[in-house]
């Protein structure tokens, strides 16, 4: 590998020898380590918080041991993957690595910082940020050779959930940038990953995707069109694992809200991307879920809902097919995912196909948006939003023009 003052523009392969720095061992850091030594290759661990980094790779120890009771693992290998998990003291500490990993706190100055380090004492290495809101570019931004610079964002857990964006822009596009994108998105599939591209757009592609799923449920049930367990049922029936209302409660209110606030700051706050009054109200009267023991339902101690009580046939009602739009969760909510996909490829940030990986992998859903455009009629999701958008006016439902242009 050659990536320095001298010569910027080479870039060797990055492999199984390539040795890793994690910076920040906490949810994330520590996932992406076990990825990372489980594929053979030697981790450095490093957290600011004095004991973390070693606490990381003792948690790993019990998870590599639970796999070997599990019969995943044998015990030579578990030790060997141990054996590959280095506490380094700091950066400073390092030795010289091939590909470094930040999973610090999701705060620009602090990886700013840490990259600006990182620069001058791995000048070898590439640089990935795992962050899930930033601007890469902005991380970049003071950076000698901003090229060495991408996005690796991994979603929670790492070690079970296969998606991972790999996101670039403007200050990815040199030779040597494109090429450092490469290697990272094969070395990304090596580690048994299905790597996506996107651009350094607001929410990437999955939680940019995916907002009006929440949105759209919190609208109708906040204006009392539909009871929560009933819309839950009649996403579940529609074939999602789980419906909005449930899936809120077990992410956090409070930290969906936060994403969505994020997402809708960053576009100019965007009327598609505009929190709810019910979501905010939840969360101002610390009803954050499941993890508070109440959020849209009420939780027992074994997490289990009290008020979850679903209407069957209202549930099939609203969502039949022929039923209006605006009171047809179902519907609703596909046109919102499909014109926001639609939208986000028209851009030029990603690529359709690319994007039905992510929201089926990075979501769970049972299809990407593009298959589910092309089942219902791209032409019939521009006449449902624009029903939508005569209903409720003010450019929430505004249909993307691209949708007109696809064909089924
Ligand atoms: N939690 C998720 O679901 C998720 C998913 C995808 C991406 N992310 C992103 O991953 C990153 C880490 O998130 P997390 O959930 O693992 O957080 P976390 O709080 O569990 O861990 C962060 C760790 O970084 C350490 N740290 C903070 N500043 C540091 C610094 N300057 N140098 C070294 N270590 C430092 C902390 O001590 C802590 O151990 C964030 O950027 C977050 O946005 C999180």
């Amino acid at each position: 590998m050659v990536l320095n003052d001298d010569d910027p523009s080479l870039a060797a392969a990055l492999d199984p020898a390539t040795a890793v720095a994690v910076i920040g061992t906490g949810a994330m850091g520590s996932g992406i380590a076990q990825v990372a030594a489980q594929s053979g290759h030697t981790v450095h661990l490093v957290d600011a918080a004095p004991g973390a980094a070693q606490a990381a790779r003792d948690r790993l120890g019990t998870t590599f041991e639970r796999l070997v009771a599990k019969g995943k693992f044998t015990s030579a290998e578990a030790t060997k993957t141990l054996d590959r998990l280095v506490v380094a003291e700091s950066v400073a500490a390092l030795p010289p690595v091939g590909l470094v990993i930040e999973a610090a706190r999701e705060d620009l100055a602090t990886k700013r910082e840490l990259f600006g380090d990182l620069e001058q004492r791995q000048p070898a290495a590439v640089l990935a940020t795992n962050t899930s809101s930033l601007d890469t570019s902005a991380i970049a931004d003071g950076l000698r050779h901003p090229d060495r610079l991408i996005g690796l964002h991994f979603f929670n857990p790492p070690a079970l959930m296969r998606l991972v964006e790999v996101i670039h822009g403007p200050h990815n596009a040199t030779d040597a940038g494109r090429e450092i994108l490469d290697q990272a998105t094969d070395l990304v599939r090596r580690w048994g990953k299905t790597p996506v591209r996107c651009t350094s757009t607001p929410g990437f592609i999955v939680n940019r995707v995916a907002r009006p799923f929440y949105g759209e449920a919190q609208r109708m049930v906040g204006d009392g069109s539909i009871e929560p367990a009933t819309l839950d049922l009649a996403m579940r029936d529609a074939g999602f694992r789980m419906g909005p209302m449930e899936l809120t409660d077990l992410i956090g209110q409070d930290v969906n809200l936060a994403v969505g606030t994020s997402v809708w700051e960053q576009t100019g706050r965007d009327p598609r991307y505009e929190p709810t009054d019910f979501q905010r109200d939840l969360v101002a009267a610390g009803r954050l879920g499941r993890k508070s023991g109440n959020g849209v339902f009420a939780y027992d101690a074994n997490g289990i809902a009290q008020n979850a009580h679903a209407d069957a046939t209202r549930a099939a009602t609203l969502s039949a097919a022929e039923s209006p739009v605006v009171t047809n969760p179902v519907a609703r909510t596909l046109a919102m995912l499909v014109n926001e996909a639609v939208d986000l490829v028209a851009r030029g940030e990603a690529t359709a196909e690319d994007v039905d990986t992510a929201m089926q992998l990075g979501t769970n859903y049972p299809k990407g948006p593009f298959a589910w455009g092309q089942e219902i009629g791209f032409d019939t999701v521009a006449d449902q939003l624009a029903t939508l958008d005569r209903a409720f006016p003010g450019g929430r439902y505004r249909p993307s023009p691209a949708l007109r242009q696809r064909r089924p």
